[in-house]
């Protein structure tokens, strides 16, 4: 097994819940009648190995190796999600996996020689997400597609234009880890506004510069050498949340009202799992399946 060391509880909610929505969207493609029309793609654009080894999995040297290689329960917490959708069933028609990291592709390479029966329907892509996928979307034919999309970044590596060009197939369910506390609210630094560098992934991440106003006040203090423009933090994870949803919403068709926020161990936000969906007669039923999956 790779070792691609990530995550911990948070990881795991968020694998079973994506999970939880990719048997399902197959299902309904594979038993509705108009929906069995289309091929269908899965798309793992931070695919990572197809296995991860998080922080409250037990030491295998402190385990003994039989018992480990033996319990189901473990081997299924270590599953990433490349592998998690191989072994959906029923399949999707099409995966794409993409990843810049030349070892990690390796791995996957790996990965899908294990899965003979869905080997010829897999594609694996070394490159930068943003990049692939932009290309990808609109060399689709998205008249006879329709796709499940899962961004699951480390940090701020989606930019806003990808999830654009996601959103404008009108066929793109999305599932999107946003990372909330983990970067956004790290660089919203707090009695000034972020270095340029930081403010411009910011407004990368969120497609224009208006969070500025969104997060900041500017106040004028009076000083020994007169009036001084000071400006400070307002947001909170609330505000963060609020505004990353507001804009999903200007781009899908529509969004899951609610995201879930993923804590570390230590009790501090991390990533928002959050749901969007591009194509108008599919949004109900999409929607309301993400919703229920989401519940706490
Ligand atoms: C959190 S891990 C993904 C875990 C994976 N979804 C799973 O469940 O097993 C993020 C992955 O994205 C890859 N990555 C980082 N930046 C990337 C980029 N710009 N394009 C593609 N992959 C990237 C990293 O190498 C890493 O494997």
């Amino acid at each position: 097994m790779s070792e691609h060391v990530f995550g911990g509880e948070w990881t795991r909610e968020k694998l079973e819940r994506v999970s939880k929505y990719l048997k399902a969207y197959t299902t309904i493609f594979n038993v509705n009648e108009r929906a069995k029309y289309f091929t269908t793609y899965f798309v793992d654009a931070f695919a990572g190995t197809g296995d991860r080894t998080d922080s409250s999995t037990p030491d295998p040297s402190e385990t003994p190796l039989l018992e480990i290689e033996s319990d189901p329960e473990w081997a299924e917490l270590q599953k990433g999600s490349s592998r998690i959708a191989l072994e959906v069933e029923p399949g999707f028609d099409r995966y794409l996996f993409i990843e810049h990291s030349k070892k990690r592709v390796a791995e996957l390479e790996k990965l899908k020689a294990l899965y003979p029966g869905r080997a010829s329907n897999v594609l694996i892509e070394h490159g930068d997400a943003n990049t692939v996928l932009t290309n990808w979307c609109r060399q689709t034919d998205w008249q006879s597609h329709r796709a499940v999309v899962f961004l699951d970044p480390y940090g701020m590596q989606v930019n806003w234009s990808t999830i654009e060009a996601i959103a404008a197939t009108k066929a793109i369910d999305l599932w999107i880890l946003f990372p909330i506390g983990q970067a956004v609210n790290r660089l919203l630094v707090n009695r000034k506004p972020p270095p340029e560098n930081w403010a411009n992934a910011l407004t990368r991440t969120f497609g224009e510069d208006a969070w500025r106003q969104r997060f900041y006040k500017k106040t004028v203090q009076q000083s020994l050498f007169g009036d001084e423009e000071l400006e400070t933090k307002t947001a909170d994870f609330a505000d963060i949340e609020a505004y990353f949803l507001e804009r999903l919403s200007l781009v899908f068709e529509s969004i899951a009202k609610n995201p879930l926020l993923l804590f570390n161990s230590r009790g501090t936000p991390i990533y928002l799992l959050c749901f969007a969906v591009g194509n108008e007669k599919g949004a109900p039923t999409a929607v309301r399946m993400a919703q229920d999956i989401l519940r706490p």
